[in-house]
This record gives C-alpha cells, sequence and structure tokens, in this order.
C-alpha cells in the first residue's frame, strides 16, 4: 500500500522511531525534476501507511536551513500518493509563555525570509493560491485533538515568523517580529508550506520551542555550547524531554491524521486552473 501520510521530521527521525520499536520496511531516494529527495522511509503502524523524511539529514544536522530542498522533498512525497503531511519544526519562541519544551500549533506564517525556490510554477500563470488557511484547518484540528492529554503545554495558535537562515536574528529583527505579531520564529516552514499548497497536500505543523529568541531575555554569550548561551541548561533539558518523546507523540498521532477526510480546501486548490483548462488531472505536467 502507498503512503498517504507524511511526517517531515528533522535530524535522523527514522532512527528515533527504530528505536522505539517502529522500523521501516523499506528507504529510498527519489530523484525528481528539482534533484534526489531525501530518504524516504516507509513505515506501517497497524493498519497506516506512512512514510517518514528528515529534513536535515539522516545522522546529524547536515543540510542547513536555507539549503533543504523542499521542492524535491515534496515531490517525491507527492508521487509516492501522500496527500497528509504532518511538519515537525523546532523554532525559537518571542513570547515569554511559549517556552522551551512547550508544543506549538502555528496557524499562520510571516515570510521575512530572503527567496530561493518558492514555487513549482515558474514561468507560468499559475500559483496565485489563497493562503487562508494556511494549514489545513481538518488536519490540524485532528491533530490538536490527538494532543488534548500530553505531558507537555501544547499553545493551539501561534504565527511563525520565517527566515531564511543560517544564521539567527539579531535583537532588533526580533523586536521586530514581535511587533509585527510573531510568536515564533524557525527558518523551515516556509516555503516549506507554501510548496505543499501548490501540490494541493493537506499540512500541518506541530513545532516545540527550543529557545527563547535573542533578546527576549538577558542571556550571556557563552562561546562552544548549543545557541551560545541563549537556551539555559535547564531550558535544553526541557527540549530534549520532547525530542525522547517524540516517537510516542508521532504514534498519537497517526490515527488522528489518517482519520481525516480531505474535505477540506486543500484538494482543490488549484481549482481555478483546472477549471479554467490550464492544468489537467496529471499534477507531473504542471510544475516546472
Ligand atoms: N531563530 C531562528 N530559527 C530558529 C531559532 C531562532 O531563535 N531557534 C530554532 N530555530
Amino acid at each position: 500500500m502507498n503512503p498517504k501520510i507524511a511526517i517531515i521530521a528533522r535530524v535522523g527521525a527514522h532512527k528515533a522511531l527504530a528505536a522505539a520499536g517502529l522500523q521501516p520496511h523499506h528507504t529510498e531516494v527519489y530523484s525528481t525534476p528539482y534533484g534526489d529527495s531525501r530518504p524516504v522511509h516507509w513505515f506501517r503502524q497497524g493498519e497506516i501507511d506512512f512514510v517518514v523524511l528528515s529534513r536535515h539529514g539522516e545522522a546529524g544536522y547536515e543540510i542547513s536551513a536555507p539549503f533543504i530542498n523542499a521542492r524535491a522533498n515534496l515531490y517525491a512525497l507527492k508521487a509516492l500518493g501522500v496527500s497528509k503531511i504532518l511538519a515537525w519544526v523546532a523554532p525559537g519562541s518571542l513570547r515569554q509563555e511559549m517556552a522551551p519544551g512547550d508544543l506549538v500549533a502555528p496557524h499562520d506564517v510571516l515570510d521575512e525570509g530572503k527567496g530561493g525556490p518558492h514555487t513549482f510554477y515558474a514561468g507560468v500563470g499559475w500559483g496565485f493560491i489563497r493562503h487562508h488557511p494556511l494549514f489545513c484547518p481538518e488536519l490540524r484540528a485532528a491533530m490538536l485533538g490527538a494532543l488534548v492529554d500530553v505531558p507537555f503545554t501544547v499553545h493551539d495558535r501561534a504565527v511563525y515568523v520565517a527566515t531564511t537562515g543560517p544564521r539567527l536574528e539579531t535583537a532588533a529583527e526580533i523586536r521586530k517580529f514581535g511587533l509585527l505579531g510573531g510568536d515564533l520564529v524557525g527558518q523551515t516552514l516556509a516555503p516549506e508550506v507554501f510548496l505543499a499548497r501548490e501540490l494541493e497536500l493537506c499540512y500541518t505543523a506541530l513545532t516545540y520551542v527550543v529557545n527563547y529568541a535573542e533578546g527576549l531575555l538577558d542571556r550571556p554569550y557563552a562561546p562552544g555550547v548549543l545557541f551560545e548561551g541563549l537556551a539555559t541548561p535547564a531550558e535544553i533539558e526541557r527540549v530534549r524531554a520532547v525530542e525522547a518523546a517524540w516517537p510516542e507523540l508521532i504514534i498519537r498521532l497517526l490515527p488522528a491524521l489518517a482519520g481525516t477526510s480531505r474535505r477540506c480546501p486543500c484538494p482543490r486548490l488549484m481549482e481555478r486552473y483546472r477549471l479554467r483548462g490550464d492544468i489537467n488531472d496529471d499534477w507531473r505536467t504542471w510544475v516546472r
């Protein structure tokens, strides 16, 4: 059976699942018009077929955010028959009440990035797609419903400010993002969520806060340690606890994700172009 659900995770996610007793039964790198995808690991949990792809690397953090080939990854997932994506993301927080180790489900994105490949539709008149609600409402509600009794604080709304990276922000940039209404800051959700919409995929994101953003709290510079002192050892411990629980969270979320009906707008995001006769039923002929 081809998988309908994909988890786009961070680093070596298949190994974390394997350590929790879920072994992938197949792994493959897919070649796409945009280059090779990251390795895609196939799993079966109960009756649910799903795949896992780690954006940043298999063994460690090998690919920084601006060099993730999101087009190749999403093309490969779409080609496998995936229609629902859960993105697992680790941003910084602009709000004291969203603490390191908290789970946050963003509901919107403020794209403050500096460009890079952000569309499948270069050189054609397609892709003028409404981006509200940005995340699949059905998949997002199912995800939040499955998180009601997890042992972590869950925030069900946040504006994620997307930056390019790999550098972290200046304190002035973080102040600006706060004034603009941002709650989280990170480097991976954009353009990934925008590209997923171009392929009519249901996409929702679950983030876990890994640090308070620059300048929010007084944090002396500490060379050579994670985030150079931006996160305290106690905060890092809280973050590690979420990471350790990640396989359990995924196993809990899978039935909820599998249960959505796709009666959301996502399968028809390109409908106007379909009706106009610009695109046909074969999505592979749409992309450029
Ligand atoms: N800024 C940008 N990206 C991030 C951060 C941050 O503070 N933390 C994790 N990813």
